[in-house]
């Protein structure tokens, strides 16, 4: 039987250790550092509403890669209109349940969901609750209405528009923490 030879230890003490890292001084001056944002309060980011039953938490942008995260609350039963991805998308099942009308499954709490790039499909909750859907985005998404005629595309300069025109009206302030 082949032996384990992997090395990385699980620590017996708790102390900060001083990594001998040759790039520590470029990376404090180009990074842009990683960052806690809060997903439960509004005290990072407010419920921007989407729609009439619909609400969306920003959590991050990244302009450079076309990167965005947020949570999608669907306070109800509801649907998200068919969409085309051009990038890939990684979800996970917060509360409630949520499924695609062109799959056979259904995504519940603590679920992974992977999208990828050319799939489209239609998203429906039907939990009396609706959903919240935790999302981290890469890549254009293509909205199309029920002709199958192209609607709108949402992408990260989608997304800051939607979180700053809300913060705008609402004299909130922008929160430069969101943006990676
Ligand atoms: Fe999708």
């Amino acid at each position: 039987m082949a032996s384990n030879k992997m090395k990385a230890p699980a620590s017996d003490t708790k102390e900060i250790v001083d990594v001998p890292w040759a790039y520590r001084d470029t990376v404090a001056r180009l990074s842009p550092g990683g960052r806690y944002i809060d997903m439960e309060s509004d005290v990072d980011s407010p419920w921007v509403p989407f729609g009439e039953s619909a609400a969306i938490k920003h959590l991050m942008f990244d302009v450079r890669t076309n990167t965005y995260s947020n949570i999608l609350w669907m306070k109800g039963p509801g649907t998200i209109g068919t969409h085309l991805h051009r990038g890939n998308v990684t979800m996970v099942t917060i509360t409630g349940s949520v499924r695609y009308l062109e799959y056979d499954w259904l995504g519940t709490p603590g679920g992974l969901i992977l999208e990828v790039p050319g799939e489209a499909h239609t998203l429906v909750t039907e939990h009396p609750e609706g959903c919240k859907l935790f999302g981290w985005m890469q890549g254009p998404i293509e909205f199309y209405d029920n002709q199958g005629n192209y609607a709108d595309t949402v992408d990260v300069w989608w997304m800051i528009t939607h979180y700053e025109t809300y913060c705008k009206e609402n004299g909130i302030p922008i929160n430069a923490k969101l943006y990676l």
